[in-house]
């Protein structure tokens, strides 16, 4: 089956043998592209909406995998069991992934495969307060649009704000995209100053951006 290029490089970080629960799997394509291709212990896809649940069930039941991927209605992490050691959410804003693990119980979390579509830098600095770090982030561009893919796993550190802003793991492993992001945040940027000269948040943006270019 294929799955598209953003969801392909999701999987590329779920380690096999994890138990996983996908939470918003709206279609369940994640999770039926998991099923066939990798060895995952156990995958529950879950999502709090009666609509997209539906529609991965008939995904799920099409490719005949109703015995491999459980399917939940619920909230959040309402819907996990005592064994899932993996969390994957894609495609939420930050701000309603870091509303979803603050309601739920991480104890028993090893790693967890996030890409938030907004607010990355406080999901980065979120799960660094709950002592995981990242191992490994992606960024993938992905029918014109820059995705965030990060596999966060249990430890201690600091990062510091550019850290925190660009990615400790993207700033060490620099691609192209990478670089083509960074151009394109100055383009947006300096329409802003345009507009707000004196922004003082947005000056030190781009003279952060400057000094990554530069080393
Ligand atoms: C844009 S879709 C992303 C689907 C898929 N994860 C992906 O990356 O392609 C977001 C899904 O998250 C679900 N969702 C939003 N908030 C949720 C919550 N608090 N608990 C469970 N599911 C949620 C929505 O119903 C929707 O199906």
């Amino acid at each position: 089956m294929k799955i598209s290029k953003r969801l392909e490089n999701v999987a590329t970080l779920i380690d096999n043998d994890s138990s996983i629960i996908d939470v918003g799997c709206d279609h369940a394509l994640l999770d039926i592209y998991l099923a066939l291709n990798k060895n995952i212990k156990k995958i529950i896809a879950s999502d709090n909406k009666k609509g997209p649940l539906l529609k991965a069930k008939e995904n799920i039941s099409f490719y005949n995998l109703e015995n491999v991927i459980k399917t939940k209605l619920g909230d959040g992490l309402d819907t996990i069991e005592y064994d899932i050691d993996t969390i994957v959410i894609t495609g939420m804003g930050g701000n309603n992934i870091i509303n979803i693990l603050e309601k739920g119980n991480l104890s028993n979390i090893n790693s967890l495969i996030l890409s938030p579509q907004s607010e990355i830098p406080e999901v980065r600095k979120y799960l660094m307060n709950k002592n995981y770090i990242i191992e490994k982030e992606l960024i993938v561009k992905d029918k014109k649009k820059y995705y965030f893919i990060i596999k966060f796993i249990k430890g201690n550190i600091s990062y510091n704000e550019k850290e925190l802003l660009f990615g400790p793991y993207l700033l060490k492993n620099r691609n192209d995209i990478f670089y083509e992001y960074l151009n394109e945040e100055i383009v947006k940027m300096n329409s802003v100053l345009r507009k707000v000269p004196d922004n003082k948040d947005i000056i030190k943006y781009i003279e952060m951006i400057d000094e990554i270019k530069k080393y």
